[in-house]
């Protein structure tokens, strides 16, 4: 029987006194000796529904490991228990009415000896019982925890140094001893306190002429060159551009096409107009080698979105989806198709195209003819990640198609170069793929966005970035999913040292973005699994860490609370600053999950994020803003005494402060810009 569904379903017996299960300790004893022993009141945790659990790969099982194999640690096999993976959390409700916690725990064996974790007890927010780092291979440990007058229990799997693969983290005979005379049974609690709060931030843009998006442009002079000038307001809306270079011009709707005739630096006084009003800013293009990507890119990548089941079709779709929605206008403009476009290679060499592409030149164009930018993705090995053709061997030969068919981004995913290079590679074995097609994209005279995917293996961040590489971008990490923990993992990671590896073209890459309708690497198109708060935060940080913004999720199926998170101009304007400074962790306090991150600005302001990681609201405090002096740039004012403060994703100025106290509700984000903009040049 499971009690605690016979108490959820008749409300009666909430107010007797609950008979609980006698069960022996962690199922040693028979039914006899269990019945002879009726004073302990056990309630078995993997009972509870498990539909909460917030995990960082996979889901939870019940009486077996997140591989859904029969739990084993170190060689013992245990009947009861929940298989996870880290970082999870479970956290549930115990009304004041338990006692103690206990469990058996460790890495399962199918972790194979790899992975480590923290396993920790919470009661309310505080940790009342931790085991020390377990590692694959560990014997599993006893955990006890004291839960007496708390309301809440959580169950929490940390990451170890090791990063997250293989943390499949058991829970084994995980048992709630209820106080005598309960009156109440434990009952599985939402993830986190507010969960299902959907967080307010701004929506919709003023009808007045607005300018959004990059303030400078890279390009190599003698290149094709497309730029749509991200801009909103009220139709019809008349633009003009002063002081374009030779060679540039611009379309009423805002294309900025041709090919710049002389390298330098030229300022292009941007202009628009309505029946309302007016706008005007600068863009700075700089026109010389190797200047892509000034900013991060943003735009949109097929594999969240799709897997390996786009087409043209979907693409052309998303193309006309991404001006439909406004997303363009606010400067998302790369449309880049992932893996599975392949087809093996004719008798010269040449690459083909699956059926579902057909012509990739026709395709391009049709991209092209929107203002929008367009991508595709390859392998320096022989094959990609999805079994598809690799460049390996034909890394010239792929570079002039991609040239010729009209590429302007191109992500390089490591996948079966593994097999090419020993088990260690050394430190030019990582980058020689890349150092290889650097040199067939310098070959070719058109401009491609170099994305590095090898998931931060020999610390890319070091190297990916310089000569002889050039990568635009490097993943510092293992794929993203749609769960707390992953996003969490990626973008939030420990090792905090990355930020000088971020700089104008240039940029650490924690992957994709998990919002919207997706496959997101687990199968059936779903709405992302993070809450709205919670994609709150991943956006926030995805901006403060100026990290490249691409959309994984179907263009076409887009809904209000995902339209109004990725067009908050204020907000994307901190992840597209000009100056490139990525954010820093400047006060975290581990017994609320408080993180402060801060970023200088190009207008001498300072970007202020406010995290709450914990699962309960929590106040994050700034006594001064010399704490802040931490990040500024050496040109930069210091701020003290009271200051503006903007909240940007509610696009409103909240009263000149000398310092802050705010609530930040659990997982939840707060983004601030503190200090007085100096004025537009
Ligand atoms: C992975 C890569 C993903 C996606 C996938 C395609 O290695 O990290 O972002 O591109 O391959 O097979």
């Amino acid at each position: 029987m499971k009690h605690h569904d016979t108490l959820a379903k008749n409300p009666q017996s909430r107010r007797t006194v609950v008979k609980v299960m006698a069960v022996a300790a962690a199922g040693a004893m028979g039914a006899s000796a269990a019945r002879a022993a009726p004073a302990t009141r056990m309630v078995r945790v993997e009972d509870l529904s498990l539909k909460n659990i917030l995990q960082g790969w996979g889901v939870p099982h019940k009486n077996r490991s997140v591989d859904n194999t029969p739990i084993i640690i170190a060689g013992r096999h245990f009947k009861r228990g929940i298989g996870t993976h880290a970082q999870s959390v479970f956290r549930i409700a115990l009304h004041q009415q338990a006692e103690k916690f206990t469990a058996m725990v460790g890495l399962d064996a199918t972790a194979d000896n790899h992975g480590a974790v923290i396993f920790e007890v919470l009661a309310d927010n505080k940790v009342v019982a931790q085991s020390p780092l377990m590692k694959g291979g560990d014997a599993a440990r006893p955990i006890t925890a004291d839960l007496r007058g708390a309301h809440y229990m959580t169950l929490l799997v940390k990451i170890g140094p090791y990063g997250m693969d293989f943390c499949h983290a058991d829970w084994a005979d995980p048992v709630i001893t209820l106080i005598a005379n309960a009156t109440k049974l434990p009952e599985a609690a939402a993830r986190y306190e507010g969960a299902d709060m959907v967080p307010q931030i701004a929506s919709g843009d003023p009808p007045e002429p607005e300018f959004h998006g990059p303030r400078v442009v890279g390009a190599t002079p003698g290149h094709d060159f497309l730029f749509l000038v991200p801009h909103t307001g009220q139709a019809p809306v008349t633009l003009t551009a002063d002081g374009l270079p030779a060679g540039l011009t611009m379309t009423p709707a805002g294309v900025i096409s041709g090919k710049i005739a002389a390298a330098g630096e030229y300022k292009v006084r941007l202009t628009a107009k309505n029946g309302l009003g007016a706008a005007s800013r600068t863009l700075r293009l700089v026109a010389g080698e190797h200047q892509l990507a000034m900013t991060p890119p943003m735009g949109w990548n097929s594999w969240n979105a799709y897997g390996m089941d786009n087409s043209a079709r979907r693409t052309m779709g998303s193309a006309d989806a991404m001006i439909s929605s406004g997303l363009a206008a606010k400067g998302f403009n790369y449309i880049n198709i992932d893996d599975g476009w392949q087809n093996g290679r004719d008798a010269q060499g040449e690459i083909l195209t699956t059926p579902k592409f057909g012509d990739m030149k026709k395709l391009a164009d049709y991209v092209h003819s929107k203002g929008l930018r367009f991508g595709l993705y390859s392998s320096p090995g022989k094959m990609t990640c999805g079994q598809h053709t690799g460049s390996f061997g034909h890394e010239a030969q792929d570079a002039k198609t991609y040239a010729r068919w009209g590429v302007d981004y191109l992500k390089y995913d490591w996948c079966s170069y593994g097999n090419e290079v020993p088990q260690n590679p050394s430190l030019q074995q990582y980058m020689h793929p890349y150092v290889v097609m650097r040199q067939a994209l310098d070959a070719v005279d058109r401009d491609i966005f170099f994305s590095l995917c090898q998931y931060g293996m020999g610390h890319v961040w070091t190297w990916g970035g310089r000569e002889p590489v050039w990568g635009n971008s490097y993943r510092i990490s293992g794929d993203i999913n749609d769960s707390w923990g992953s996003m969490m993992n990626n973008g939030f990671r420990s090792d905090r040292a990355l930020f000088p590896f971020a700089g104008p073209g240039h940029w650490n890459d924690p992957d994709m973005l998990v919002v919207g309708f997706g496959s997101f690497e687990d199968g059936p198109l779903h709405w992302s699994k993070l809450t709205p708060g919670e994609q709150q935060t991943h956006i926030t940080q995805w901006c403060m860490l100026a990290a490249p913004l691409l959309l994984g999720c179907n263009l076409e199926h887009l809904n209000k609370f995902t339209i109004d998170l990725m067009t908050n101009t204020e907000v994307l304007a901190i992840n597209q600053d000009e100056i490139g400074v990525q954010a820093q962790c400047i006060d975290s306090d581990q017994t609320t999950g408080i993180e402060i991150w801060a970023r200088p600005l190009w207008d001498g302001t300072v970007a202020v994020a406010l995290y709450n990681l914990g699962l309960m609201p929590a106040k994050a405090n700034i006594a001064s803003w010399s704490i802040l002096d931490m990040v500024l740039t050496p040109s930069q004012k210091v701020l003290r005494g009271k200051q503006p403060v903007r909240d940007l994703w509610q696009r409103k100025s909240l009263r000149e402060r000398a310092g802050l106290a705010m609530k930040v509700p659990a997982h939840g984000a707060i983004m601030l810009k503190v200090g007085q903009p100096r004025m537009e040049d």
